[in-house]
């Protein structure tokens, strides 16, 4: 979609999206067609519209030099209006836009917190049935191809803020694509190929390890995990630098298990049949390198995806199985459904090579932490409070929330085996603080780093979305990781 900043409506076809707040709906501003300020006067006085959050009235302007149709939306009181309040609305906006099938449109008076609703608006536009071959009318998406922002207040900031909107829309349209899209199109190889794409054509440094060297390496968590597998385990190696020369890179580790069948522990029904969403850390990683470099991000950021598949087969990775990791410690797998854990972990100590400031992780790590969060926050754990609350600080000024979970010193012993170094799976009181043990369980690689974790278990993916998302993958996490490095 473009966005086009205008003194004038320049469209006659399409839709006039006109915004209205409960506090100046009596007094217009002057620059409204005549047509558009009676009609919103007539409702005013007939129907009783207050310019509400969710107020929407809807004609059709036959005659006039104007776009086909008139949406005037309420947007509550000027003073309520945030940014998150902006971009549900966007998404809101998008959607009837979209049951009109219309490709031009054009905002008159745009709401504040303009960059947001034009997000929530794109956001919205993602089509989740890409690969169907014949859609019924209603399910083919007619995108919006053309927006009109008209302003007489054109400046500088807001170019800026719709350059934004589209770097950061895309990023986001990719990142669905990668969680939503299926493991036999999305695979490992995949994934090496949108980090190379990403790669050139920002000038990152990009390194890949396949089988062979992460053999030599002694990665023993991944090739675990991957070792039901026939094709290469990647671990994925990006580096950004736009900080100053020589200071030390944040660590961003994503995980990417293309699919989680949950090997011998296997995955029952309902429990496995999204498992495709399982590389969404990874996925985001790659997500936040598409936009380092156009948004001008000065900190210096290694990207690592520990890329695997966890499936069953006679070669798979057993319950019982002893596993040396590549930090050297030992662990007994207790569960082969607790996989992310082993391949993190082996990225965490790869990370430390880096001597970062400090390391994020994020993933898909447990289903346990939809039950204590549900799909509108990730669980945030880690080793370090302060950089916990800059995280959740950075997501809820986004709406992408993240909510701190604990990480008891008794959940730490959970972890430790009888036989080896560590368990992978607490099999005595298994389900209870299952987030936190798996954090538990990372940050025994930690290593003295500061570090956080984001757990999108919950939030990867959803049947039930926001105004702005679309049902399946929601990118969760990427905006506010944006949001945090912006700082
Ligand atoms: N990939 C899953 C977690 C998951 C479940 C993510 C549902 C998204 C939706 C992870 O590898 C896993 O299986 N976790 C188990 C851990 C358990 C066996 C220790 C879980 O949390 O159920
Ligand atoms: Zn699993
Ligand atoms: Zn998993």
């Amino acid at each position: 979609m473009k966005f086009e900043v205008k003194n004038k409506i320049g469209i006659r076809k399409g839709i006039l999206l006109v915004p209205v707040f409960e506090d100046n709906l009596k007094k217009l501003p002057g620059d409204f067609p005549e047509i558009v300020k009676n009609f919103i006067a007539g409702r005013v006085k007939n129907e009783n519209f207050e310019g509400k959050k969710d107020n929407l009235l809807f004609t059709y302007l036959h005659g006039e030099n104007l776009p086909e149709k008139l949406v005037i939306f309420g947007c509550g009181k000027i003073k309520e209006f945030d940014g998150k309040l902006s971009r549900e609305l966007g998404g809101k906006i998008g959607k009837f836009i979209q049951k009109h099938h219309t490709s031009e449109a054009a905002m008159l008076n745009p709401v504040p917190h303009l960059p947001e609703f034009l997000q929530g608006l794109k956001m919205v536009q993602y089509d989740i049935g890409r690969f169907k071959t014949a859609k019924k009318p209603e399910e083919k998406n007619v995108t919006l191809q053309k927006l009109e922002i008209v302003t007489g207040k054109k400046s500088k900031d807001m170019e800026n803020g719709l350059k934004e909107v589209d770097i950061l829309a895309e990023a986001i349209d990719n990142i669905r694509d990668l969680v939503n899209g299926p493991s036999n199109i999305v695979d490992g190889e995949h994934l090496c190929d949108e980090a190379g794409k990403i790669a050139r054509e920002n000038g990152y440094k990009l390194t890949i390890y396949k089988n062979k060297e992460l053999k030599k390496m002694g990665a023993g968590g991944i090739l675990a995990v991957h070792q039901g597998a026939k094709k290469d385990a990647y671990l994925i190696v990006l580096e950004y630098r736009g900080g100053k020369k020589g200071e030390s890179p944040i660590a961003l580790i994503g995980k990417g298990v293309i699919f989680d069948t949950g090997g011998y522990n296997l995955k029952p029904v309902n429990h496995i049949e999204d498992m495709q969403q399982d590389m969404a850390g990874g996925a985001t990683v790659l997500g936040v390198f598409s936009v380092l470099k156009k948004l001008g991000i000065k900190k210096n950021i290694v990207g690592i995806i520990p890329t695997v598949e966890n499936l069953v087969s006679d070669t798979a990775y057993r319950p019982s199985d002893i596993i040396t990791m590549l930090s050297g410690k030992t662990v007994e797998i207790t569960n082969t459904d607790a996989e992310g854990r082993m391949i993190l972990a082996d990225a965490i100590t790869h990370g430390a090579t880096f001597k970062p400031k400090f390391m994020l992780t994020i993933a898909t790590l447990t289903g346990a932490v939809a039950a204590a969060t549900g799909d509108r926050y990730y669980g945030l754990l880690g080793n370090d409070n302060e950089l916990i609350a800059k995280l959740r600080r950075a997501g809820d000024e986004v709406d992408d929330l993240g909510w701190p979970l604990p990480l008891h010193e008794d959940y730490k012993k959970k972890m430790d085996s009888e036989i080896a170094d560590l368990r992978n799976y607490d099999n005595g009181s298994g389900k209870f603080a299952g987030s936190s043990k798996g954090a538990a369980f990372l940050e025994r690689f930690v290593e003295g780093n500061k570090w956080a974790h984001i757990d999108i278990g919950g939030t990867a993916f959803t049947g039930d979305p926001k105004e702005y998302e679309t049902k399946g993958a929601t990118a969760s996490g990427f905006r506010m990781l944006v949001r945090f490095f912006t700082k």
